[in-house]
């Protein structure tokens, strides 16, 4: 209902509502006021099928006209205590997410003594633990294969987890920092610092030139002067910059696209790409396992202590 920046269809649908209600009421009482005069004297109506099969004038049997007070005064009830009448939320203040959440605190109650053994040890050991990983990659199927695949290899705007290539920095503590508070990868629209579409199609073939890409050189020498506007976020060497995400432009990993077309585009339109703060989602003993489970993709576990 929140939805409707109005009243109107919440009065509506809880007016309707009420209206049945009566109205069911209303027919009880008119249908149940006493008999109809029998057009027959044998108390028939004088309806017959298959022969014999007569109806009876008789009024509604009485436990069968209490059921349906009943029923009513149970739909009352419920209108009252639980939300149904248009935008009311009752007097419960029961809610669907409510009791997810209730459903889910109760279930990482007693799931928090398991977890308990593993917060406690560094990424670098609990990575060699098969049954923390196993944990590890449960959650991720669960809460990050639908973005970065299910063999954590991602897609386009999606960042591959499993490689050494990282925006954001690989170390467990920065990948835990990623998964708890969620990251926002903004590029602003560069095209009009650039200046015109020729230099930005210059800049682009100076970025294909920084990883040895298949360009045009005299563009490219033309570009580079045009590349101190993209400085400041990717680094006067284009190598980027992990504390604010920006991309290192001279490697062969592209999370856009690669070509002079994407780069254009890149440069024209920027980009807004977010990956969503798990913090109110997930424990932070959850946490821990999924950044080890994603830091174990890349490296290798300590060898166990004997
Ligand atoms: C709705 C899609 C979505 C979901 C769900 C999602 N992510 Fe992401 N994630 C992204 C995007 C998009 C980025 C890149 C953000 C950027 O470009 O700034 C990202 C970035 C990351 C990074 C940083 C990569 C780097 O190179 O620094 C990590 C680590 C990560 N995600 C882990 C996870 C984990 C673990 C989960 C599951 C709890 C998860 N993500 C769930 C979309 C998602
Ligand atoms: C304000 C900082 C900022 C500036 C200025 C900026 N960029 Fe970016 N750029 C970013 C960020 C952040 C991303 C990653 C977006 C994301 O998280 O998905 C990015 C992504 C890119 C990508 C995509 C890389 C890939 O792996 O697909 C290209 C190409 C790029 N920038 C080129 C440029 C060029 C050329 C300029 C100068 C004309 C420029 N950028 C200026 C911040 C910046």
């Amino acid at each position: 209902m929140s939805d409707f920046n109005t009243e109107f269809w919440s009065v509506y649908v809880a007016g309707l509502t009420v209206v049945s209600i009566v109205a069911c009421l209303l027919l009880l009482w008119i249908t149940a006021r006493g008999k109809t005069p029998s057009a027959t004297a044998d108390n028939t109506t004088g309806h017959v099928w298959d022969d014999d099969l007569r109806e009876m004038n008789n009024p509604m049997p009485r436990w069968w006209m209490w059921l349906f007070v009943i029923t009513i005064v149970f739909s009352l009830l419920y209108l009252v205590a639980y939300p149904g009448l248009g935008s009311y939320q009752g007097e419960l203040r029961w809610t669907t997410r409510g009791e997810y959440d209730a459903e889910v605190q109760q279930a990482n109650k007693e799931l928090a003594p398991l977890y308990a053994q593993f917060t406690a040890r560094k990424t670098e050991d609990l990575a060699g633990d098969a049954n923390a990983m196993a944990i590890g990659e449960r959650l991720f199927m669960n809460n990050c294969a639908q973005c970065h695949g299910s063999d954590a290899r991602g897609s386009k705007s999606f960042p591959n987890l499993a490689d050494a290539d990282w925006l954001y920095g690989g170390s467990p503590d920065k990948i835990r920092e990623t998964i708890t508070q969620g990251r926002k990868g903004l590029m602003p629209p560069m095209a009009a610092a650039v200046g015109t579409p020729e230099d930005v199609r210059n800049v682009a073939h100076y970025v294909l030139s920084l990883s040895n890409g298949p360009h045009d050189s005299v563009r490219a020498q033309l570009g580079k002067t045009k590349f101190t506007a993209c400085a400041a976020c990717h680094g006067m060497d284009g190598k980027g910059n992990q504390a604010m995400g920006a991309p290192n432009l001279t490697d062969d990993v592209w999370l856009h696209g690669w070509g002079e077309q994407a780069i254009v585009n890149m440069i024209t339109a920027g980009k807004a790409n977010e990956m969503p703060a798990q913090a109110g989602k997930l424990t932070d003993a959850q946490i821990h396992v999924l950044a080890t489970y994603v830091w174990s993709l890349g490296n290798k576990p300590a060898p166990a202590k004997p």
